[in-house]
């Protein structure tokens, strides 16, 4: 297992679509989730996504139980997901102030949908199929995102909400 050095935004990769996993259950695909979790823990993030780290392949990582950079937010199982796919389940959406581990120490406005269904599969290539609302769905969408090469500030509407964090923490 290893920390590994995280793309930031103007990186080409973070904007290319990544390929399907084929195999389950491999050596490699074990290090990949391994590292993945490990650069993720070490960076006190909610999520990563495969490409975050270079890898082009369809593989996000995603949970909370409490994270310093999202005080206030409610828990989000661990989860491995491989190949994910959303279904929209409302037309209704919410608006939460993102950050992204490959554009550090900013914050924006994203609205999402705020009730979503979700499958994909784990490591083994078992089924996961959820339903998720609150920080949940937005946590799945943003490291789905990733996958199509879309960053959170390529979702906003208005980018005067968006700003270094520590900025945007004095103005409340
Ligand atoms: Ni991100």
């Amino acid at each position: 297992m290893a920390v590994r050095q995280i793309l930031r935004m103007g990186d080409p990769r973070l904007q290319q679509v990544s390929e399907p996993v084929s195999q389950f259950a491999t050596n490699s695909l074990q290090e990949l989730v391994d590292d993945m979790l490990e650069t993720m823990l070490a960076n006190h993030g909610a999520g990563l996504a495969a490409p975050q780290i270079g890898v082009m392949q369809r593989v996000v990582i995603f949970g909370v139980e409490k994270n310093v950079r999202y005080p206030n937010i409610q828990p989000v199982p661990q989860t491995v997901l491989i190949n994910p796919e959303i279904e929209v389940l409302s037309e209704e959406t919410q608006a939460f102030w993102e950050g992204c581990l490959s554009i550090p120490d900013m914050r924006g406005l994203v609205e999402r949908p705020a009730h979503i269904k979700y499958r994909g599969y784990d490591i083994n290539g078992q089924l996961i199929e959820r339903e998720a609302t609150g920080f949940h769905a937005i946590v799945v969408q943003h490291e789905c995102d990733h996958l199509d090469g879309i960053l959170y500030p390529m979702q906003m509407t208005d980018m005067s909400q968006f700003g270094f964090a520590e900025e945007l923490a004095s103005r409340e």
